[in-house]
């Protein structure tokens, strides 16, 4: 949430860290700003709202200079006004930060006690009003700096600009991810290698507590001692991060429909088509043949691909499963036997709540797998072995093709330990991966169901409410659906698993209420067609997601459906994933949403 930029440059860096903020919009438009030193003070420029009103702003009063610092801010203390848009400043020190500094109330007491005037009603300004004592008192920046970063409690980076400093930056990251770019002549600060990729592909991640002195010739990184540290270096490979919408309206509609390239890219990596086997190509810390079970953790819509893969670690594998959404399992206290394994799937990988998760169960000695999208991720790094998804950076805020990507390696994953736990024989695997190597094709195929889903929207645009309902695997692609619908379209949707729909859920229908039933012709599609019956006998409009198979076979008049191509059930989780997917975007569209950005939300959850 909210991203950081810092640049040294040689000519105007504004135009630059606006560049660099547009790769960073993903986390955090409620607000955009940008600091430079004009002949060694500070000015700066923000803006309420989006980047392009930040831009627009530039373009009539320019900023000049060759040091400058950026944000975009996804808003946790204060509203989303200009007043509280970073850079914040004073005459003497400009910062920008995300993350919360949770002691921020007792410090603002003490500064105002002392005088201080605060101007803004954000956390941050009390980094900003200790620093700019700190050198009214006399201290040199870097004293400054290193005199007020042990004060502050809480997940944060930050980064520093100083007046009368041209050839000075100073980043810090306490929880929140910061990375340091080298260029020629130039050096750089940013939240993640994508906002720096215009620039530089070498990239140097700060360790948890470190800070960093910058200087157009040098990077000084220091641990939270105050020595200086060499961190690894990593080369990036821009070209995977030059994302742009190509035809498409959306980058959300671009993503879903790059799905059967990303799943048949993902698959690949672990199953060898040749021989019909799933093919780790890592080596794990542990043997899936020696676990009593195994703990999944994360959140959103990655939590939903470990629930489905809860059923298939349990159904393949014949390994029990203990999942919880991170932010519960990380103060949950669960006891945990030394030497199994957690499991932790994040697109980002920088989810503070999965992160502080992770590193719970590292404590409690758990061998630490992840399924990631960004490799260079910090719950990537601090992972005892990477499972990577390989679905490319994901622009839209709505995770999709990473979800499926999820899915992908989930499945590889419970392939793999049934085959170590015995429990799968050579054939029953073949055929698992015969049904693997159709997916990308059942993908493209069922993307062809866009204009049937496209009409349907119209109806769900129209609804207050919309109630998804599915058993097995489809019951988490309910819970799925349910939320993609709320998130772009701000219409309130519930999930279920269609057997409690008689337990409660029940009462809410009439027919006024679309209920989204998802429904392959598997082995649990007798018992829905009943929870349908049940649906249509009280005048609720049914919207069914179904296959060739089961469309003939539901009995039911009078209802909507979307037919995708029949699939072997263990991959219908990827294929329904699609539908469900289309529905929400094109509520949103025909509601005039916006869904690349859905309001109040951020696609890398760095905060609590
Ligand atoms: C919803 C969505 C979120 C994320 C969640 C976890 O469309 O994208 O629910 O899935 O914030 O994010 P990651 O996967 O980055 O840990």
């Amino acid at each position: 949430m909210c991203g950081i930029v810092g640049i040294l440059g040689t000519s105007l860096v504004a135009p630059q860290i606006v560049e660099a903020l547009k790769r960073l919009e993903y986390r955090g438009y409620d607000s955009a700003g940008v600091a430079t030193l004009n002949n060694g003070v500070i000015e700066r420029r923000r803006a309420e709202g989006k980047l392009r009103n930040l831009e627009a702003k530039l373009q009539e009063t320019p900023l000049a200079g060759s040091v400058g610092i950026g944000h975009t801010r996804w808003a946790t203390h204060g509203k989303p006004n200009e007043r509280n848009a970073h850079p914040h400043a004073t005459d003497k020190v400009a910062v920008v930060h995300n993350g919360i500094i949770e002691n921020f109330r007792e410090l603002k007491s003490e500064l105002e006690e002392q005088g201080v005037v605060f101007e803004t009603e954000t956390d941050t300004e009390v980094v900003l009003q200790l620093v700019s004592k700190e050198i009214s008192n006399g201290r040199k920046p870097v004293d400054a700096v290193a005199t007020v970063l042990p004060r502050l409690h809480g997940a944060f980076a930050l980064a520093f600009l100083f007046a009368g400093e041209d050839d000075l930056l100073i980043g810090a990251r306490h929880g929140a991810p910061l990375a340091v770019g080298y260029g020629e002549g130039e050096n750089y600060l940013g939240s993640d290698a994508l906002a720096l990729a215009p620039f530089t592909a070498n990239i140097a991640y700060l360790d948890e507590g470190d800070w960093v002195i910058v200087t157009r010739e040098s990077v000084d990184i220091r641990d939270a001692s105050g020595k200086s540290v060499d961190r690894q270096k990593y080369t990036i490979n821009t070209g995977s991060f030059l994302a742009d919408k190509g035809n498409y309206r959306h980058f959300m509609l671009k993503e879903i429909n790059e799905q059967s390239e990303v799943v048949g890219r993902t698959f690949s990596h672990y199953v060898d088509f040749a021989s019909g086997r799933v093919n780790l190509p890592v080596e794990l810390p542990f043997k899936f043949q020696n676990l009593k079970r195994l703990s999944i953790v994360a959140c959103g819509t990655a939590y939903y691909a470990g629930l489905v893969g809860k059923y298939w670690f349990e159904k393949i594998a014949r390994l029990p499963v203990e999942i919880d959404i991170a932010s519960e399992f990380r103060y949950r206290e669960m006891p945990l036997e030394e030497g199994e394994a957690a499991l932790f799937v994040s697109q980002s990988g920088e989810t503070a709540d999965t992160l502080a998760s992770l590193r719970y169960c590292k404590a409690q000695k758990q061998h630490i797998i992840s399924v990631v999208n960004v490799a260079t991720s910090t719950i990537a790094r601090e992972s005892d072995v990477v499972i990577p998804t390989l679905a490319g950076p994901e622009i839209g805020v709505a995770s999709t093709k990473a979800f499926t990507c999820q899915l992908s390696v989930l499945l590889c994953l419970a392939i793999a330990a049934g085959r170590a736990r015995g429990t799968l024989s050579e054939d029953e695997e073949k055929s698992l991966v015969d049904s693997i190597i159709s997916t990308p094709g059942l993908i493209s195929e069922t993307l062809k169901c866009e204009q049937d889903v496209e009409k349907l929207a119209r109806d769900i645009a129209k609804s207050r409410d919309v109630l998804y309902l599915g058993r097995g695997t489809s019951y988490p692609l309910a819970l799925e659906g349910a939320l993609k619908l709320k998130e772009l379209s701000y219409i309130h949707a519930e999930g279920y698993a269609a057997g409690e729909l008689k337990h409660g859920p029940i009462a809410l229908i009439d027919e006024t209420l679309p209920v989204v039933v998802i429904a392959p012709s598997d082995s649990a599609y007798e018992k829905t067609v009943s929870n349908m019956q049940e649906v249509a006998a009280r005048g609720g409009r049914i919207i069914l997601l179904t296959d060739q198979t089961g469309s003939q076979a539901s009995g039911l008049d009078n209802i909507s459906s979307v037919v995708v191509p029949d699939c072997a059930s263990v991959i219908a989780p990827i294929v329904y994933a699609i539908p469900i997917q289309l529905l929400a975007y094109h509520t949103a569209v025909l509601m005039g949403k916006d869904a690349d950005q859905p309001r109040n939300l951020a696609k890398s959850v760095t905060v609590e």
